[in-house]
């Protein structure tokens, strides 16, 4: 079939809007709908390089819609199902997925490669094949994905919402909740409050954090970030550093989460200063994978037993967390509509994610 998909063809080059051939779903895989997508920022690192991809891609990763096809085999999916697209697919029986670290699963080494698990690729355009990005490709009207990488969500979701609960929501609100751990009464940082940061924010007040200090050079950001539970703010990590002290009479956070735009080496010194003894630094932020100096005092790490520890999809597992989250919005406690600043018609896209460079949007948002 036919169908309108954003296409990137080279490093730097801006998103291209044009009519893409799409193949029916093979086994194992349905063919989806999409209502909306997400303008994460980690389709930007396409773009820059900072994520290497191979190119021509269809980006986007955080999408929601319905079935409208199913391959062969597939009796879980049928037509007509409201399903999240997750960006981190889950086998449900690798050695990680048993142990109930489905974020981690063994199939996610096939999200950055391109073609769909079987090596073969469903879009195409101009005479060649188009990877997808993370085997979801949500810059389309329609899209073929593996079962692994949905969730079926109930009849009469809203379907523009949830689109954010593929990537931006469980990312940030499983910073805190699962990577950090942040408990009642604990005082959490969060540097940088863009699409995955606020959610970290509003994840780190449903746990009970009593202070949750907001950073971020952008003054909407930071404004913004107060409604979602914020109950400080500050313009930089070394601003927060004596609001931090204040706080807490010198012991400092239980936990500070970088989601800065892109994650830097220079940045972890800073962030382990804001935590205090046993404190946690948690890396969900995407750096280059080039990056490979961090600052930090190694004795500090050692004599106050600081961590450091990587956030990936906040350490979720989709098929529990995704419903969930969307239990958290219909029970009042999860903001979903305020997270949506601006929304784009897919010829638009360039200017979504200019809005984005320029610190206009907590979160843009494609409506199909
Ligand atoms: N680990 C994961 O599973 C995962 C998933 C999705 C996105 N990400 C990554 O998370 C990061 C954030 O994504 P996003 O969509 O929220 O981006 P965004 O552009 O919406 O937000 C980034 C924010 O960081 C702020 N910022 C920049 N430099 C800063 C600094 N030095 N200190 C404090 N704030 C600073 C910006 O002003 C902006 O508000 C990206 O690197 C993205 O690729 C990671
Ligand atoms: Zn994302
Ligand atoms: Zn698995």
């Amino acid at each position: 079939m036919k169908t309108r998909a954003a296409v990137l063809w080279e490093l730097g080059g801006k998103w291209e809007v044009e009519e893409v051939e799409l193949d029916p779903p093979e086994s194992g895989e349905v063919l989806v709908k999409l209502t909306a997508s997400g303008l994460c920022h980690s389709d930007e690192h396409l773009v820059t390089g900072d994520l290497p991809f191979p190119l021509p891609v269809v980006g986007g990763h955080e999408g929601a819609g319905k079935v409208v096809e199913v391959g062969e085999g597939v009796t879980d999916i049928e037509v007509g199902d409201s399903v999240v697209l997750t960006f981190l697919p889950s086998c449900g029986h690798c050695s990680y997925c048993v142990r109930g670290m489905t974020n981690v699963c063994d199939l996610g080494a096939a999200l950055m490669m391109g073609p769909q698990l079987d090596g073969t690729h469903r879009f195409h355009a101009r005479g060649e094949d188009l990877g997808q990005m993370c085997l979801l490709g949500t810059f389309s009207e329609y899209t073929v994905v593996p079962t692994a990488s949905v969730v079926k969500v109930d009849d009469g979701t809203a379907l523009d919402k949830a689109a954010l609960v593929g990537c931006g929501i469980p990312t940030g609100y499983g910073s805190a909740v699962r990577t950090a751990e942040v408990k009642a009464g604990d005082t959490v940082v969060v540097l940088g409050v863009g699409g995955i940061g606020v959610n970290a924010v509003q994840g780190a007040r449903i746990a009970g954090a009593r202070y949750v200090i907001a950073v971020d050079p952008v003054a909407f950001k930071r404004e913004r970030a107060l409604e979602f539970g914020a109950t400080h703010v500050a313009e930089s990590a070394d601003a927060a550093w004596e609001l931090v002290s204040r706080l807490t009479r010198g012991q400092m956070a239980e936990a500070c989460i970088i989601a800065t735009d892109v994650a830097e080496g220079s940045y972890t010194a800073p962030a382990l200063a804001l935590v205090g003894k046993r404190g946690r630094v948690i890396i969900t932020a995407i750096g280059h994978p080039e990056e490979e100096t961090i600052t930090a005092s190694l004795l500090d790490i050692t004599l106050y037993e600081k961590q450091i520890r990587g956030a990936l999809y906040g350490s979720s597992n989709a098929q529990h967390d995704v419903p969930r989250l969307l239990e958290l919005y219909n029970a009042g406690l999860l903001k979903i509509d305020e997270l949506i600043t601006r929304e784009y018609r897919l010829e638009d896209i360039n200017q979504g994610y200019e809005d984005m460079r320029e610190g206009r949007n907590i979160r843009g948002l494609i409506r199909y």
